[in-house]
């Protein structure tokens, strides 16, 4: 018989809930607890799903029920949280990006792996129906030698979304909409193609003036496999339109965007094509237009997963290991950004790249 895995969420802002209502939906999983330092947020949410409320992590971890840590804390203060969880036997399933550092994501893993505990990361975009489509056929060789591998994130925040608090505003907390909102779907590059070889970025701040942040990143993207590929993000083009992430091989092209399946084509047709092709649905929200414009299915999977995981003494299935290319990316992209100069991997932590010099 499976356990009932207790979870507790840290942080009680705006990812919070989406975390909450996979753990609520999910099966074998409780929450027992949310926990954040800003009181009226921690009594709120726990109100809304009538847990109890926590204002430290030292007292959440105090909580002998809580097998699960969600770490939902602005980016630099996730490294302190999980080594807390990890030092006090609990497994975490961290928000993106894992850490602000190649030296704080080795950090962190090392702590799990000797603590014994399971470490994910909500890159959840990784579980869509068509991103695992594409990932069996990039697996299979269906795509052949893949050419590019492209990510265009055409969204829009308002000033009041980066003005809402001190760390949306500030590059060293994780801020900026290459670590903060492309991480996701460079996430996705890599996870699909591999590794980058080498990146070349131009960040730019189109339309929000009052913050010292790039709001605009525009990059070619050198894959080990081979492939080319640009990442083009912004949260600065009204009204926001679905991200797109496109493969194409020498024997096919595939198209996602949003979470929908919009092209999906091989030279060889396989009788499993045509349900593939009705994958995902352009209804659903994917993050355009606004932060929380999104559903809490991807959040539900990767929180059903760790459940299995810890039932079944497994790994889970977003390891933050196979996290870390992603950071080194974003990273590569920034060092680029600040010397003008295409940047091969992998890359050194530099302090100076999130520096923004406008
Ligand atoms: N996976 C996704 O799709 C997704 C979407 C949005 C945000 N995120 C990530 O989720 C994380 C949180 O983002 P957010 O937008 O919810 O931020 P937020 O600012 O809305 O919420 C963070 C909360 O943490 C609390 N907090 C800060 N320090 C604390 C501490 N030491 N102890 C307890 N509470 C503390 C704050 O009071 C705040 O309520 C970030 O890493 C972000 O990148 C992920």
């Amino acid at each position: 018989m499976a356990k009932i895995i207790g979870f507790g969420i840290l942080g009680s802002g705006l990812v919070a809930p989406f975390h909450a209502k996979g753990v609520r939906d999910s099966q074998g999983g409780q929450l027992i607890a949310v926990c954040d330092m800003n009181r009226e947020r921690a009594d709120k949410m726990a109100g809304e799903f009538k847990v109890k409320a926590y204002y430290s992590l030292a007292d959440m971890l105090q909580d002998s029920t809580i097998q699960v840590v969600n770490v939902a804390l602005p980016n630099h203060l996730h490294r302190d949280a999980v080594l807390d969880c990890a030092r006090a036997g609990r497994h975490v399933l961290t928000e993106k990006p894992p850490a602000m550092s190649l030296k704080d994501t080795d950090e962190m893993i090392a702590a799990c792996k000797k603590a014994k505990v399971k470490f994910g990361c909500t890159v959840q975009c990784r579980v869509r129906k068509a991103i695992q489509a594409i990932k069996k056929a990039v697996d299979s060789g269906r795509f052949g030698k893949i050419l590019h591998a492209d990510a265009y994130m055409k969204w829009f925040r308002s000033s009041d979304y980066y003005k809402s608090d001190a760390w949306r505003m500030s590059r060293k907390s994780g801020a900026g909409v290459t670590i903060q909102h492309a991480f996701h779907y460079i996430d996705l590059l890599q996870y699909l193609v591999g590794p980058a070889r080498r990146v070349q970025a131009r960040m730019t701040n189109l339309a929000h003036p009052e913050v010292q942040l790039e709001d605009t990143v525009l990059s070619f993207v050198d894959f080990m496999c081979g492939a080319q590929g640009v990442v083009e993000a912004s949260t600065a083009l009204w009204p926001g339109t679905d991200i797109r992430i496109e493969i194409n091989g020498v024997d096919g092209t595939a198209i996602m965007m949003g979470e929908k399946m919009t092209t999906w084509k091989f030279r060889e047709e396989k009788p499993e094509d045509a349900e593939i092709r009705l994958y995902g649905s352009a209804a659903q929200a994917t993050g355009a237009g606004g932060a929380a414009d999104f559903g809490h299915a991807d959040h539900k999977v990767v929180i059903q997963d760790m459940i299995d995981a810890i039932n079944e003494d497994r790994e889970v299935v977003i390891p933050v290991s196979s996290v870390r290319p992603t950071l080194e990316i974003c990273l590569a992209m920034y060092q680029s950004s600040a010397s003008k100069k295409a940047i091969d991997l992998p890359v050194q932590d530099d302090e100076t790249a999130w520096e923004w010099k406008g």
